[in-house]
C-alpha cells in the first residue's frame, strides 16, 4: 500500500458560503473519509479552500477526481501529491481548523497568502509546505479537538 498526501486549493463558487454549508459538507466528507481510510484537514478562509487529503494512493486519486468535479468550488489547483511515510493527521477524518487570518499571517513566509481582499489563494508548493508544517506542529490541534472533529 502506498500512502500519499495530496494538497490543493480552490475558490468557493458561493461567495456567501456559510457555516451551515460547511458543516454539511464536512459531515458528509467525514463519513465517506472514515469508510475510505482518508484523513486530512480542510481550511476555508476568505472564499478559498485549502485541503490536505492523505490515504492510499488509488483512493486519494479517486476522491480527488470527485472533489475536482464538485461545482461548489472552481479553480481547483493541485499543489502537490507525493508519497509519505506516515499520516500527519491520523486523528482527523477531515479536520477543520478555525485559523484566523492573523494566525495564518503569523506563520513565517505566509504573510501575503491571505491578503486583504483576496478571495482565492494560489499557494505554491513552498507555501503549502509552510502551512502544512504549521498544522502538523499542532498549532491548531487544540482547536480541532474543541470542535470535536472525528
Ligand atoms: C472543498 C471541498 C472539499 C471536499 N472534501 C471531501 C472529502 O474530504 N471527502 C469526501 O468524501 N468528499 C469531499 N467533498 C465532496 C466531494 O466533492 C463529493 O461531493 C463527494 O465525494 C461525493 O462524490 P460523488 O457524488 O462523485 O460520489 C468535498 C467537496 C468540496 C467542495
Amino acid at each position: 500500500m502506498e500512502l500519499v498526501h495530496c494538497i490543493y486549493c480552490s475558490a468557493s463558487s458561493n461567495p456567501n458560503l456559510g457555516l451551515a454549508d460547511l458543516n454539511s459538507l464536512l459531515a458528509k466528507a467525514r463519513a465517506t473519509n472514515a469508510k475510505l481510510g482518508v484523513t486530512g484537514i480542510l481550511l476555508f478562509h476568505r472564499g478559498s479552500f485549502f485541503q490536505v487529503l492523505e490515504g492510499e494512493r488509488d483512493v486519494i486519486e479517486g476522491l480527488y477526481k470527485s472533489i475536482s468535479s464538485d461545482n461548489r468550488h472552481t479553480r481547483i489547483t493541485k499543489i502537490l501529491q507525493e508519497s509519505i511515510p506516515h499520516r500527519n493527521f491520523e486523528d482527523w477524518t477531515m479536520g477543520y481548523p478555525h485559523a484566523t487570518q492573523q494566525e495564518i499571517e503569523n506563520i513565517p513566509g505566509m504573510n501575503d497568502v491571505f491578503k486583504n481582499g483576496r478571495t482565492y489563494i494560489d499557494v505554491c508548493e513552498t507555501k503549502a509546505r509552510l502551512l502544512l508544517g504549521a498544522f502538523m506542529e499542532g498549532r491548531w490541534h487544540a482547536k480541532l479537538g474543541a470542535i470535536g472533529c472525528v
